[in-house]
């Protein structure tokens, strides 16, 4: 069987580190391996629209913006397919046949859209489409017959939901549907990366993000403004390493050879930990040290992101074409998805074929 991946994101905002750590660096990593036979990545502007309906102008000017995110983290238009959901109609129809094989007390039972609808105080509001959005993603997803799905691990309730769809469809019109597997990130620390304030997660409108796009400067003062260990008042006081943000950020993005390559006295994070939990070493010290590595991994990504962004041209004929490609995918499980269904109805086999009149 073909290995194929899927995965994508809202264009809601630029993209920033947790994006990456917990997603962006993985799929680099999967597109490079040669493992893959089809890539596509998608931006996600029809459910991003679930939650922004009255404001698409926001959804649209993000298009760009995570497209430059992703060609500037390494996502290569000749290894992996970029797209724009909105323009692939197959998945809206996808959308609405699956929707007969969900429950409404299914998708209530949604621990993402839940936490979603309480974040968002929908409360009696919630609009129809984002309620659904669970299986339009299983209709992203079943479309391009993926079987893994790279993705952070909030999106772990979308993948089961879409298993349990491709099961149904599979049991009741017969096997036509890939079933997906999710692919997480395997470091622990990427997997929920905290806002720099110390905050469960990242998040725009907290202002607690470092961007892929952010400058030099903002990068530095963002982490030189970190949560720390409050405790932590002196530099000769022992500190705590759990819940400290700094060494968060550390776990997921130093690797011992940043110590030899920074100068610092410590051979790895261990024994730099050892050593602020025993007292002795001052936060400032901590935080330089993420600075710089933070500045080394940003800064080719800011500098290829600067390089497309001078030739939008570019960008925008690669999305096209991307998306066209995608959308042949699309129809082809579409095709088998309406035979599987008996909505073929005017092919030689349709309507008519049966009642012998
Ligand atoms: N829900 C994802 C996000 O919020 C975006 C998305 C839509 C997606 N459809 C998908 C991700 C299918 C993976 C597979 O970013």
């Amino acid at each position: 069987m073909s290995k194929i991946i899927l995965t994508g994101d809202r264009p809601t905002g630029k993209l920033h580190i947790g994006h990456y750590v917990g997603s962006l660096k993985q799929r680099v990593e999967l597109q490079n391996s040669g493992l893959y036979d089809e890539i596509y990545i998608m931006l996600a502007d029809a459910q991003a629209l679930t939650d922004n309906a009255d404001n698409p102008r926001k959804v649209r000017d993000n298009i760009l913006e995570v497209a430059l995110d992703y060609l500037a983290c390494g996502i290569d238009p000749q290894k992996s397919v970029i797209f724009i959901q909105s323009q692939l109609p197959q998945l809206y129809e996808l959308s609405f046949h699956y929707m007969n094989l969900v429950t409404v007390s299914r998708v209530q039972r949604n621990p993402t859209v839940k936490a979603e609808i309480a974040q968002k105080n929908f409360e009696q509001s919630i609009p129809v489409g984002f309620f659904a959005y669970p299986i339009s993603q299983a209709a992203d997803i079943t479309a391009f017959e993926a079987n893994i799905v790279p993705v952070g691990e909030d999106q772990k309730p979308m993948l089961e939901q879409t298993v349990e769809i491709v099961r149904k469809f599979n049991s009741v019109y017969g096997p036509t549907l890939v079933e997906p597997q999710i692919l997480l990130a395997s470091n622990t620390a990427c997997l929920r990366l905290p806002g720099t304030d110390g905050k469960a997660k990242m998040s725009k409108s907290i202002g607690n993000c470092i961007y892929l796009s952010d400058c030099e400067k903002d990068v530095h003062d963002k982490v030189f403004d970190m949560y720390t260990d409050p405790g932590h008042l002196r530099a000769t006081d022992p500190g705590k390493v759990e819940g400290n943000t700094v060494f968060t950020y550390l776990d997921a993005f130093a690797e011992d050879a940043d110590f030899e390559k920074f100068n610092s006295p410590y051979a790895n994070l261990d024994e730099m930990k050892a050593h602020y939990r025993k007292g002795g070493l001052g936060d400032v010290a901590v935080k330089k040290f993420l600075n710089a590595v933070m500045q080394e991994l940003l800064g080719p990504i800011r500098a290829r992101r600067q390089e497309y962004a001078q030739d939008l041209p570019f960008v925008i004929d690669l999305l096209k074409k991307g998306t066209e490609q995608a959308r042949a995918k699309a129809a082809n499980t579409l095709s088998k998805v309406r035979r599987a269904m008996c909505l073929d109805h005017f092919a030689p086999d349709g309507l008519g074929s049966h009642t012998g009149s």
